[in-house]
């Protein structure tokens, strides 16, 4: 039997990680080989051009799975019956801004687009934030759906920080991506987040016994974790805008599709990260967006519990959750909540 065919709705569509995302959608990529969509490109009309010309090469590319293309600069267009939306397009820091502006500004965006999903949207919506600062925009959105969609339909960007840890260690271990597994993401996706390897494994072993056979002692292996592997994923975000030029793109849409095609298909029992809306795991104020290690079975992803976080591991995740609740404050304050 053919597969229903599934309206996914992209924000910031004429962006740089709209490009990179619109043709590996319509190829199957997200959502796999047997299932035709419906594409909404959501833009401001400033960069609806773009999203036009993007939508003609869709069309050029005649990609079988491809039922659609419409545009639209109307978040309760966009959004019509979508039942997946990739909140991509948000408004980046400029020249003095403070972050309390910041925040502000991706406010007057996320609130409008929650609401207008907790409105239009198909029953079974969910929707994935990319658009910076990704974890307290996804908690805007999710509070302006409400009650129309359950908050915890709203999930934020933390894969591809969570495949830059994979990537680390891959590369320091000489070892296959595929073969490290049980990393963890904990917290905001900023630099205050805590790339996890406690829980880790590299074909079966522990990451931190191979580390440690590799860089001669536990001792070595914990500096480098601390020293370089911690930092260098957590501030990759700065160290691709330095050396590219700009933001991440498509590592970035990588992520996302990942993203979604587990949370709809499932990780058949593997962990990856998340930042979904916390239900108080681990001591995580509740409602809150934070990235946590989670599974899916296919209908949206759970949080694992019951990991051992030891004292350094809980000081670094308490410092990353502390700015979340800092931006929750703020948001609060600014009346977006
Ligand atoms: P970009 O500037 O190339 O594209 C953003 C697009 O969004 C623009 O076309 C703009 O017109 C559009 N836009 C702005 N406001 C909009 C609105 N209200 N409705 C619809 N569209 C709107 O930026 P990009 O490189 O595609 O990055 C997009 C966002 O993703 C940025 O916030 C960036 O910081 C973030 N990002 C997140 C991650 C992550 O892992 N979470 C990684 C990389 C980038
Ligand atoms: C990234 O992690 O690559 C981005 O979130 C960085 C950014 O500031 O856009």
């Amino acid at each position: 039997m053919a597969s229903a065919l599934t309206t996914v709705t992209i924000t910031g569509a004429g962006g740089q990680i709209g490009y990179a995302l619109l043709f590996r959608i319509a190829a199957g990529d997200m959502l796999g080989g047997d299932r035709p969509v419906r594409l909404r490109l959501l833009e401001i009309p400033q960069g609806m051009r773009a999203a036009e010309g993007a939508a003609l090469e869709l069309q050029d590319c005649a990609f079988p799975l491809l039922h659609g293309v419409e545009l639209s600069d109307d978040p309760r267009i966009a959004f019509e019956g979508c039942s997946i939306a990739l909140l991509v397009g948000a408004r980046p820091r400029g020249p003095g801004m403070e972050r309390a502006d910041l925040l502000a500004a991706n406010a007057g965006i996320f609130g409008p687009q929650g609401a207008a999903i907790g409105e239009v949207a198909a029953d079974d919506v969910r929707a994935v934030v990319v658009g910076n600062p990704a974890n307290t925009n996804a908690l805007i959105a999710a509070s302006a759906a409400t009650p129309g969609v359950p908050a915890d339909r709203f999930t934020a960007l933390t894969r591809l920080d969570h495949n830059r840890a994979v990537g680390q260690l891959a590369e320091a271990l000489d070892a296959r991506p595929d073969a490290v597994r049980g990393v963890a993401i904990w917290g905001n996706h900023s630099a205050t987040q805590y790339p996890d390897v406690t829980h880790a494994t590299v074909d079966g072993v522990p990451v931190i016994d191979a580390l440690a056979e590799r860089l001669g002692g536990r001792a070595a292996a914990e500096a480098w974790l601390d020293d370089v592997f911690i930092p260098r994923v957590a501030r990759r975000g700065a160290e691709i805008i330095e050396v590219r030029g700009s933001s991440s793109v498509a590592s970035a849409a990588h992520g996302a599709i990942e993203h979604v095609r587990d949370e709809q298909l499932g990780t058949a029992g593997a962990t990856t990260s998340a930042a979904v809306v916390s239900r108080g795991e681990y001591g995580v104020p509740a409602g809150i967006v934070c990235s946590f290690p989670v599974t899916s079975d296919g209908d949206g992803y759970r949080v694992v519990e019951g990991l051992e976080l030891d004292a350094r591991s809980r000081a670094r995740f308490d410092a990353s959750v502390a700015e979340l609740v800092a931006e929750r404050d703020a948001v609060e304050a600014l009346g977006a909540l």
